[in-house]
């Protein structure tokens, strides 16, 4: 186990969006340099940073040219290696975005491997052996766009070509299967350039569509294969590397030697009902659900296991912000339950301030509707909100424009903050073992369309009520707990009366159990 995850609480830097110390409209790794102590004094331990190397930019860099070299908009290696040292010297830890199942069109590799006669890249990709083949399982696919004669199969967008780790089952004569020479060099690959971040420095990766890599898996059972050979290799060459996956199914990743997988917001688990949709449980009108998010939650712990850790993150580069849907003292609420679950809480930048989705953006660098999650950050009252000193026409993405919008500099100043609230929980959370990373988990109250929500976190006999009510209204629920201390409390207290507790409207609250 890894000794850091235990408290580790993570800040995701988008690095195109965060700050731009040269004047080109764009952030860059200088910029991140110059905001750690700011994330450190948030009470962020950790960083995950989004894809920063060479790369057409046809997917906000999800499409990888060169896995080796950091995208000049951005610096050098040098400027990352001077980032994990800074990083380092703050006690803090950061994670580079691994695409591990596709490169871009541009990749060298994928220009040899389009050629029509035999190299050390004809194989690298998934290629059927005609043009005129279509591939299985509605996998997507290009074709026609060079000589060579087959359909390539893409992973996401039709620029980013499928890396070819093999078939689980292989069903036709051009399939490779997972343990095949070609497969493997793949993997070797995929390790050389693991290996190349780690010795530089950097403390492990956070995995790219980490499900899609072997093809025709319906059980996955090829791809936990692969990640657990991974995990070998990192056991032995980096033993304190730490991997966290986009799965979104924990019970797998986990399986896989992952050491935390993201809860992604999907149906399948539910997160969504929390706070991504018409009625979101976190909003003050008090008409959600969270109990099938509790249920589901539960059942997939349990698989976990006490090793593996479940990742709900406030946001990320794909989804709406969280204020699309919820604002003021509503998302105060969702801290106060991000950060007192189990597992790694990961912040997406700007959420601490409560940044704006910004609808109608048009679609930049591939972002599509994801492209209102991804404006600029918001640090001070100056040009471009502190962002970059780039004429305001030149900033690569449009700057939330309300004159009202939130700043960190405005935050700090107002101790009834966001911000400062979630520097408040943030050490709560820091200064006991029962909310971090692998206390336990029970929730107490979860109930059809009823509010409040409770749970238990424990370490061994010390144990630790939430209770979390974001509706308008007083609610009552059955609580045979003797409650004593309060380590944290939004809003009201809680009154207790005859084993029956009263939730105030608006309220999260910290009980020690006694
Ligand atoms: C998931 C990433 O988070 C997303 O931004 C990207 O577009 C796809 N994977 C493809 O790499």
């Amino acid at each position: 186990m890894i000794k850091w995850l235990d408290n580790a609480i993570f800040y995701q830097v988008y690095p195109q969006s965060f700050n731009d110390t040269n004047a080109d409209g764009i952030g860059d790794l200088q910029g991140i340099i110059e905001k750690l102590d700011y994330i450190k004094e948030l009470g962020c331990n950790a960083i995950w940073l989004n894809p920063c190397f060479l790369s057409p930019f046809g997917d906000a860099g999800y499409d990888v040219q060169d896995f080796y070299s950091v995208a000049p908009r951005y610096g050098t290696n040098e400027d990352l290696k001077q980032l994990f040292d800074e990083v380092h010297k703050r006690d803090m830890h950061i994670l580079l975005d691994l695409v591990a199942g596709h490169t871009s069109i541009e990749h060298n590799w994928f220009k040899e491997a389009q050629k029509a006669g035999k190299n050390k890249y004809t194989n690298r990709y998934v290629w059927t052996d005609s043009v005129w083949w279509s591939l299985p399982e509605n996998m997507n696919y290009i074709r026609g766009i060079s000589d060579r004669d087959g359909c390539c199969a893409v992973n996401f967008f039709s620029f980013q070509p499928a890396l070819n780790y093999g078939f689980y089952n292989v069903t036709e004569p051009w399939q490779h299967s997972c343990n095949s020479p070609e497969a493997k060099e793949m993997r070797e690959e995929l390790k050389n350039i693991m290996r190349f971040w780690l010795g530089m420095g950097c403390d492990g990766f956070r995995v790219d569509m980490a499900a899609s890599l072997v093809k025709n898996d319906p059980e996955s059972k090829g791809t936990i294969a692969l990640w657990q050979n991974i995990r070998e290799f990192l056991e032995k060459e980096f033993p304190d590397a730490v991997m966290i996956s986009e799965w979104g199914e924990p019970d797998k990743a986990l399986l896989g030697g992952f050491h935390m997988d993201f809860i992604l917001p999907n149906e399948f688990m539910h997160s969504n009902d929390l706070f991504r949709c018409d009625e979101p449980f976190f909003s003050s009108r008090g008409k959600g659900d969270v109990s099938e998010f509790a249920n589901k939650y539960i059942e997939t712990y349990k698989k976990a296991g006490k090793e593996g850790l479940i990742c709900i993150p406030s946001g990320n580069h794909d989804s709406d912000r969280l204020s699309k849907r919820l604002s003021g003292d509503e998302l105060k609420i969702v801290f106060a339950f991000l950060l007192s679950m189990p597992g790694v809480p990961f912040i997406y930048y700007g959420d601490e301030i409560g940044m704006r989705y910004l609808e109608n953006t048009g679609s930049i660098e591939g972002g599509f509707f994801r492209t209102g999650s991804r404006s600029p950050m918001q640090w001070d009252g100056g040009t471009n909100a502190g962002f970059s000193s780039a004429p305001q026409e030149k900033l690569y993405i449009k700057l939330d424009d309300d004159i009202n919008r939130p700043t960190v500099e405005k935050q700090l100043a107002d101790e009834k903050s966001l911000l400062n609230e979630i520097k408040k929980l943030i050490k709560v959370r820091l200064s006991e073992k029962a909310l971090q990373s692998r206390g336990d988990i029970k929730f107490v109250y979860a109930e059809k369309n009823k509010y409040p929500l409770a749970y238990i976190r424990s370490n061994g006999d010390d144990k630790i009520l939430i209770v979390i009510n974001p509706s308008k209204r007083k609610v009552k629920f059955e609580c045979n707990y003797s409650i004593g201390e309060t380590i944290y409390n939004f809003g009201k207290a809680v009154i207790c009366e005859n084993s029956q507790l009263t939730v105030m409207e608006q309220s999260a609250g910290f009980y020690r159990i006694i």
